[in-house]
């Protein structure tokens, strides 16, 4: 059948229709059909696949940058105390990091994961540092809304800093922070007493921009206590498990940020100090450790398949 010169775009239409019938679903016989076309319909095929393909790349794109990032997830976890402090069982705490205020992450996001938090009504609220990024304009802003977090928790709240911290003026983030009635370890810890029991909190400094110390750190605590670490980095784990914690929470690797299936993070995507232990539960020196992925963003602010999160943990009594 010859068409007229006027029928001339219809006919690739039909014969591409005629491909799509009688094509089998294997892609080696579509590219077969796709070779074996004319110069022209090569042209419109590789045109309308580029087309679909740089689409898909933005529509990817403005969701890394303008979706994932401002979705905050609530994840609960357990944790076992040691023999002997079964009375902690129960105990919650709701345990926040990275919250990152900067231009593109504002008091207002950090409020809207802290709400999660608040919902779950913890005993106790934690935060693990980088509470600001970039300029020291951020830290009041920053402070206020995690003051209001640190309220709603009956035993208030305990904070160590962060790298970030370090960078816009640890000792400005500090004052900031206790201004809102939070308790800041920098190389110290602190006890809190709940139903009868006691659980001791270990804070040492950051392990990047700061100077820990373990033995200063610890040095308060009885031998034998039920000690929780919150350290910034989870990467030196193993110092606070050698030190009698029973457990530790970090923050500091926000999980890449950008994590692809089957692979995860780029190696290249991940901060120093936050190379091991990136991300979720994992074990140090037998040890739990819990990397959040944190709830801000720093730069590139994308998150891919790393949505942000806060942590809701329970103390639980182990096998007797
Ligand atoms: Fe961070």
């Amino acid at each position: 059948m010859v068409f007229p010169s006027a029928m001339a775009p219809f006919s690739w239409q039909a014969r591409s229709r005629e491909h799509s019938l009688t094509a089998s679903p294997n892609f080696r016989q579509w590219f077969r059909g796709f070779t074996e076309g004319s110069s022209s319909e090569r042209r419109v095929t590789a045109m309308t696949m580029g087309t679909l393909g740089v689409a898909l790349g933005v529509r990817l794109l403005y969701d890394a940058r303008y979706v994932q990032p401002y979705r905050p997830g609530l994840t609960r976890i357990d944790l076992v105390v040691p023999p002997g402090h079964e009375g902690l069982a129960n105990l919650t705490i709701g345990f926040v990091s990275d919250t990152h205020v900067c231009n593109a992450f504002t008091p207002d996001d950090v409020a809207r994961a802290a709400a999660l938090v608040i919902e779950a009504r913890p005993d106790l609220v934690v935060l693990g540092g980088d509470y600001v990024s970039g300029s020291p304009r951020y830290i009041d802003g920053a402070a206020e809304a995690l003051g209001r977090l640190a309220e709603a928790a009956p035993l208030g709240a305990i904070a160590v800093l962060g790298n970030h911290d370090h960078s816009v003026g640890a000792d400005s983030v500090e004052e900031a922070l206790q201004a809102q009635g939070i308790t800041v370890l920098r190389n110290a810890a602190t006890a809190v007493d709940w139903q009868g029991s006691r659980l001791w909190i270990a804070g040492p400094e950051d392990s990047l921009l700061g100077r820990p110390n373990l033995p200063a750190t610890f040095a308060p605590i009885p031998l034998g206590a039920a000690t929780l670490a919150l350290w910034h980095e989870a990467q030196f784990a193993e110092r606070t498990a050698a030190c009698g914690a029973f457990a530790q929470l970090s923050g500091h690797s926000h999980g890449g940020q950008i994590r692809f299936p089957f692979f995860g993070a780029l190696p290249v995507a991940l901060p120093p100090h936050g190379r091991r232990h990136v991300m979720g539960l994992n074990c140090a020196a037998g040890m739990p450790v819990y990397t959040s992925r944190g709830v801000g963003v720093y730069q590139p602010p994308l998150r891919f398949l790393c949505p942000p999160e806060v942590v809701f943990v329970t103390l639980r009594a182990g096998r007797p």
